[in-house]
């Protein structure tokens, strides 16, 4: 919009009109990722208003911004969907499936023909399940088609053990498991510092491990609490997973993925690249973390199963 060059590459943003939409799109342009954003969003206004604002944040940056269509969407490289209701105080994600499936199958059916090397990076909730149903009203393969998932709370993990470790977050591997919900679980097992087990820390020693589960799993419930919404965080955890797909990085983030060993949808690990999903890794689970991985498969195929 402000700049003569477009770039080549394409990143829209359906939804973009709302909070978790603009966040990452600024986030996209914040970060120098070098795509043409597109808003797109049922209330034309809002996008518009959106994208005006966000090529404000472009001048000096490679990206650009502007409002577009649902079949301009359908034709981009990435398709990062926000679109739809968000929680109230207290309401927990899954309460929002009726209401958002029903938008997400309208607005992969308004996108059609899907340009077939697409990516599609769900984030609108429940993020698991609704990657599910995205899959299927799409048309496209199961690899190329994926959910921001535990990113963001794994993000709130790893910041909160940096605190009691002192170690920088960006070196302690850990993630947030199974289901972007209430379900979600810390893979405290396979959690690593500098090559060793994070519970061999010394300053992990008698660390309460489920108050610490717990305030990451509330995190999003105090921001809503608070201020109404989430987006900031989010919005930076997108724009990472579609510059992931767009440059072919092969980066592993906890995304929603299809895994093959438990038969769905879920949050986990995966090399993310050029085709989507490019690698997948099995994570290991101690007893406990087993039980509480089955709840999660659990949940998210009953409510898969609805929609099939
Ligand atoms: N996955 C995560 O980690 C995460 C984090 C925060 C929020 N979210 C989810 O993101 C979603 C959006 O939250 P928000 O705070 O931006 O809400 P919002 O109300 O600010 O924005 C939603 C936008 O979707 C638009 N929309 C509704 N129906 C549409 C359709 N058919 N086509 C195109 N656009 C449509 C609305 O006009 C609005 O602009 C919610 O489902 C929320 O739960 C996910």
């Amino acid at each position: 919009m402000t700049s003569s060059a477009v770039p080549p590459n394409r990143i829209a943003v359906i939804g973009g009109g709302g909070n978790v939409g603009a966040a990452a799109a600024f986030a996209l342009i914040a970060k120098g990722v070098p795509a043409e954003v597109l808003i797109v969003d049922v209330v034309d206004k809002a996008a518009q208003g959106q994208a005006l604002d966000i090529s404000d944040a472009s001048f000096l940056k490679p990206g650009t911004c502007r409002k577009a269509s649902f079949q301009e969407a359908g034709q981009s490289d990435v398709i990062i969907v926000t679109a739809g209701a968000r929680q109230q105080p207290g309401e927990p994600r899954s309460n929002l499936i009726e209401r958002n499936y029903k938008i997400i199958k309208s607005i992969m059916d308004s996108m059609q023909p899907i340009k077939p090397s697409a990516k599609v990076l769900m984030v609108s909730n429940p993020v698991d399940v609704l990657t599910h149903i995205a899959q299927k009203a799409s048309g496209l393969p199961v690899n190329q088609v994926i959910g921001s998932g535990t990113f963001l709370d794994s993000g709130r993990l790893r910041n909160t053990l940096s605190e009691i470790t002192g170690v920088s977050p960006s070196s302690v591997h850990a993630y947030m498991l199974g289901e972007h919900g209430d379900n979600q679980f810390t893979g405290w097992s396979a959690a690593r510092i500098g090559g060793r087990p994070l519970l061999d820390h010394p300053k992990m020693q008698g660390v309460d491990l489920d108050s610490i589960n717990e305030k990451i799993m509330r995190k999003a419930y105090d921001i809503i609490d608070a201020k109404g919404s989430t987006y900031f965080g989010i919005g930076i955890c997108a724009a990472t997973l579609a510059e992931a797909l767009l440059n072919n990085t092969s980066q592993v983030f906890p995304v929603v993925n299809f895994v093959e060993k438990y038969g769905c949808y879920m949050s986990w690990p995966a090399a993310i690249g050029a085709s989507g999903v490019e690698q997948a890794f099995d994570v290991p689970v101690n007893a406990a973390e087993a039980k509480k991985l089955e709840v999660a498969v659990n949940a998210i195929k009953e409510a898969c199963a609805k929609y099939d």
